[in-house]
């Protein structure tokens, strides 16, 4: 028979594909002429998948159908293997939303660990940024590096400098840096020096005793205004026609995001006042906020 014409979205030997089967388990796969996917639910041939659509129902050797669809990036990064915590889908969107990463930019990466988060900034910043990653431990590259590879098969722009980045950043007038290492705190000089002017710093913490010393750190440095931090949660509901409602388990933590961005610096008479804690001194339009500020305490 004929093989059909090919449209605009089918796969191609090498692609990867997500299988999911009747219970929405999900295997991810490369494609390869003439292999097979094995599973409880029969022999899938890749073959089958080959210059075929994308999105389509295929049928295993035992009867059984299942889907086929192309993996986002967030389904690269669960399937990953990993040494240290990876950071989420949940939360890299929100990184990439908050830290305003932008086609083009140039970005400076604290901690690679398995290169989820370096997956979602290399796709933000595009085929014309770049993103400088510091790794304090060589043992994790290679695995980081397989893993980047799967999602951006012939990338370029991507660099990995082996050292600490609390030591310094070699580079200047940066765009963006982006940290996930244990204590930001420490490489807020280093983060000052590196940034443009107007240039947004991100931390992504697990505690909010990490957030505190950021943030203090950044407003003794001076050069940093507009600091925010914030955590989402994330609930999925279950939707049938009999019954609609939250799901029974959600993400609730992750960890914290902070924001700041590169400014000119501020005279230190001008920090704000340390006798004022209690007084909830409000900065309002935090980035949870509705765009108007107006909602949160009222004193
Ligand atoms: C939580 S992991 C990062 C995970 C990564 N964001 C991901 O999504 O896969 C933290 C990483 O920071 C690295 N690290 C810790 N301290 C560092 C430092 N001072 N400079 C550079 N890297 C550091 C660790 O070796 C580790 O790989």
């Amino acid at each position: 028979m004929e093989s059909p014409a090919r449209t605009k979205n089918c796969f191609q030997a090498g692609d990867s594909a997500l299988i999911v089967d009747r219970k929405a388990r999900q295997y991810l796969i490369n494609l390869v002429c003439g292999e097979t996917f094995h599973s409880h639910l029969g022999r899938l041939f890749h073959d089958q998948m080959i210059d075929h659509t994308v999105g389509g129902w295929y049928r295993t050797d035992k009867g059984h159908t299942v889907l086929a669809v192309r993996p986002t990036l967030g389904d690269f990064v669960r399937k990953m293997p990993r040494g240290p915590q990876i950071i989420y889908p949940k939360d890299l969107g929100n990184i990439t939303n908050f830290a305003d990463i932008f086609p083009g930019a140039t970005l400076i990466e604290g901690g690679l660990g398995s290169g989820s988060l370096t997956s979602a900034m290399l796709r933000a910043v595009g085929s014309e940024g770049r993103v400088i990653t510091y790794e304090i431990d060589e043992t994790l590259v290679p695995r980081a590096i397989k893993n980047i590879e799967k999602f951006h098969p012939s990338h370029s722009n991507h660099t990995v400098f082996i050292g600490d980045i609390y030591e310094g950043i070699h580079e200047q007038e940066v765009d963006r840096v982006v940290l996930d290492v244990p204590e930001p705190w420490r490489a807020v000089e280093t983060i000052g020096d590196a940034l443009v002017m107007g240039g947004i710093v991100l931390s992504f913490v697990p505690t909010i005793i990490q957030v505190q010393s950021f943030v203090l750190a950044l407003e003794r440095d001076t050069r940093f205004q507009m600091i925010e931090s914030i955590e989402t949660m994330l609930r999925s509901w279950h939707v049938t026609q009999r019954s609609v409602r939250p799901d029974h388990r959600m993400i609730a933590h992750s960890g914290f995001l902070t924001t700041a961005v590169r400014c000119e610096p501020r005279f230190r008479a001008a920090l704000p006042d340390q006798t004022d804690e209690d007084g909830g001194e409000d900065q309002g339009g935090q980035i949870g906020s509705e765009p108007d500020g107006d909602e949160g305490e009222s004193s």
